[in-house]
């Protein structure tokens, strides 16, 4: 890549913002925030590059309503849709969601046809396929917020159970961003020790269903709209890993092609994150029990993505 990098971010609502926002601070790359609402992204982008003085960054950050600015992005983020309302699961949002990501995602990639896309509009799965249909994109360079929030979300839980440091706490978290997610507690570490070593099975499956349930949990508090802190954050760590070639293995929704048995769907399974989107899908050693029900979950989105009718 050459030349300053620049990340581009569609929607300035509560995810497209804090994430625009926490990119900008981190001081890697340019900042393109973008919505159809005029004056959100530049009252936004204008806010947050004021801040630039008091935090020491230099990035460069503005709000458009228009996709020529965004051109020659290196990575995109797509956020546009609708959130949840108390009471949805993020499947309800799916007819809605798949028209604007659709829309979105054409325009993104007749400006910025090398880019990688991340996709956070939910349900997070079936968007991914939506966005790899229409920018004709190879899988390596879609790539869906999932696994990261959702292991972020269990590693918090399990170390104040434990009460120790976050940042001691390891998790993987696949299958689908909803409630057929998949949790292998013995993945989970604490200091490289699996938690199935530390804590009762029944404490380890109330931290689970906690996880699948953190995003509703927080809808159900705010009642106007969803989770946004963690989910900038994982993002803007996804982000960053891709820009500076980090190569991380975080868990993300991605295509598979055959990996863990698995064709035609898309679920979060732990890749290494470079220069270029994926750079590897990482294959866990799972028994057949583990891999049935990553199955399960995978059988779950593949009937979603049905749903979508893409030909
Ligand atoms: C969540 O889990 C927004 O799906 C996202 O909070």
């Amino acid at each position: 890549m050459s030349g300053p990098l620049k990340v581009t971010v569609i929607g300035a609502g509560n995810v497209g913002a804090t994430c625009a926002q926490r990119i900008a601070e981190r001081n890697y790359a340019n900042v393109v925030l973008l919505d159809i609402i005029e004056g959100l992204p530049q009252g936004k982008a204008l806010d947050i590059q004021q801040s630039a003085q008091v935090l020491r960054f230099d990035a460069r950050i503005i709000g458009t309503n228009r996709y020529d600015e965004t051109a020659g992005s290196d990575v995109v983020v797509i956020t546009s849709g609708s959130p949840r309302k108390p009471g949805m699961s993020r499947d309800d949002l799916l007819l809605t969601n798949m028209k604007i990501v659709g829309e979105v995602t054409k325009k993104v990639v007749s400006e910025s046809p090398n880019s990688v896309i991340v996709v956070a509009t939910n349900p997070v799965d079936a968007m991914v396929q939506m966005a790899l249909h229409v920018s004709k994109f190879p899988r390596e360079r879609v790539i869906g917020l999932s696994g990261v929030l959702d292991a972020a979300r269990l590693s918090l839980f399990v170390a104040d159970e434990l009460k120790m440091d976050v940042d001691a706490v390891d998790a993987y978290v696949l299958g689908e961003h909803g409630k057929n997610m998949v949790v292998f507690p013995r993945f989970t570490t604490v200091n490289g020790t699996p938690i199935t070593e530390l804590m009762p099975a029944e404490t380890i499956s109330k931290l689970v269903e906690r996880t699948v349930g953190g995003g509703a949990e927080i809808v159900g508090l705010l009642k106007t709209g969803s989770a946004y802190y963690a989910p900038s954050a994982a993002i803007e760590h996804m982000v960053e890993s891709i820009l500076l070639d980090k190569k991380r293995t975080l868990c993300c929704a991605v295509r598979l092609n055959g990996e863990y048995g698995l064709n035609d769907t898309v679920i979060s399974v732990p890749v290494k994150l470079g220069e270029g989107g994926i750079r590897e899908v990482v294959e866990l050693d799972l028994t057949a029990e583990e891999r049935q029900a990553l199955s399960i979950s995978a059988q779950a989105v593949r009937e979603l993505i049905g749903v979508m009718k893409l030909s």
